[in-house]
């Protein structure tokens, strides 16, 4: 499964089976972790067979079942470090998912002090998301998209690779579902904006990871 195909196939699995992950599949998970810390400076950690974190209230609440591994997003507290995490989060989404697994991305509905005690996390660090790992019992479904238009801003004719790009993003998880972004083409420059809301500094991240992917970085510029 290639990671474009990744992008189609991922939904949110929030049902995990006891299944514990495939020792050939961690190693290649902590092989692209490694890499993405040491490409950004984050402090991502994998934490296999801990299932503390999402045996709490608020993780049933929010549906959650079977859930013993799971990706810290950490990271030092700076004004770019949900946006950071969003996309190289998503780039280990998406390679979980090539590798059999399914994700959920989690900012509230887990046990953040269960989960801290299993992690390293420096001073002037913070852990802002998790990511649930495992195999799931079912694929998840589709999510509902807003229309292409009203997510971006471009002067006809618009480029094939805007085009792929924009269905990429359209594809990506966002905190609830909110889809508050805007993207923006002037030549071969591509602005991607966040509409504010919640977590949507993440979501930005993530949709550019996923637009990156769908467009070929070899096509465009992004802004700023
Ligand atoms: C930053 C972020 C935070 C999220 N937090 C939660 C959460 O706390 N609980 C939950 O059940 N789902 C959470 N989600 C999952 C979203 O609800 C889900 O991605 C969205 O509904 C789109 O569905 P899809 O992932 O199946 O495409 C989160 C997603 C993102 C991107």
């Amino acid at each position: 499964m290639t990671i474009f195909e990744a992008m189609k196939a991922r939904h949110s699995v929030r049902s995990y089976k006891k299944t514990p992950l495939d020792e050939a599949a961690i190693q290649t998970l902590q092989a692209e972790i490694d890499a993405c810390n040491k490409e950004s400076g984050l402090h991502i950690q994998l934490v296999t067979k801990e299932p503390k974190a999402f045996d709490s209230l608020m993780a049933h609440y929010g549906k959650f079942s079977g859930v013993r591994n799971y990706i810290a997003l950490i990271g030092k507290k700076d004004a770019t470090l949900d946006e950071k995490l969003g996309y190289y989060g998503e780039r280990l989404v998406l390679l979980a998912q090539t590798l059999g697994l399914n994700t959920c991305w989690v900012a509230m509905t887990f046990g953040k002090g269960a989960a801290k005690s299993h992690l390293s996390i420096a001073p002037g660090e913070k852990l802002v998301c998790v990511l649930a790992l495992g195999y799931g019992t079912t694929q998840g479904v589709a999510h509902k998209s807003k229309p292409m238009d009203s997510l971006c801003q471009t002067s006809s004719p618009v480029p094939e690779w805007f085009q792929r790009g924009m269905e990429a993003a359209m594809l990506a998880p966002t905190a609830m579902n909110q889809q508050k972004f805007l993207f923006s083409l002037t030549g071969n420059t591509v602005t991607a904006k966040s509409l504010g809301g919640f977590y949507s500094k993440v979501d930005l991240g993530i949709v550019k990871y996923h637009f990156e992917v769908g467009a070929g970085k070899e096509n465009f510029n992004w802004a700023g």
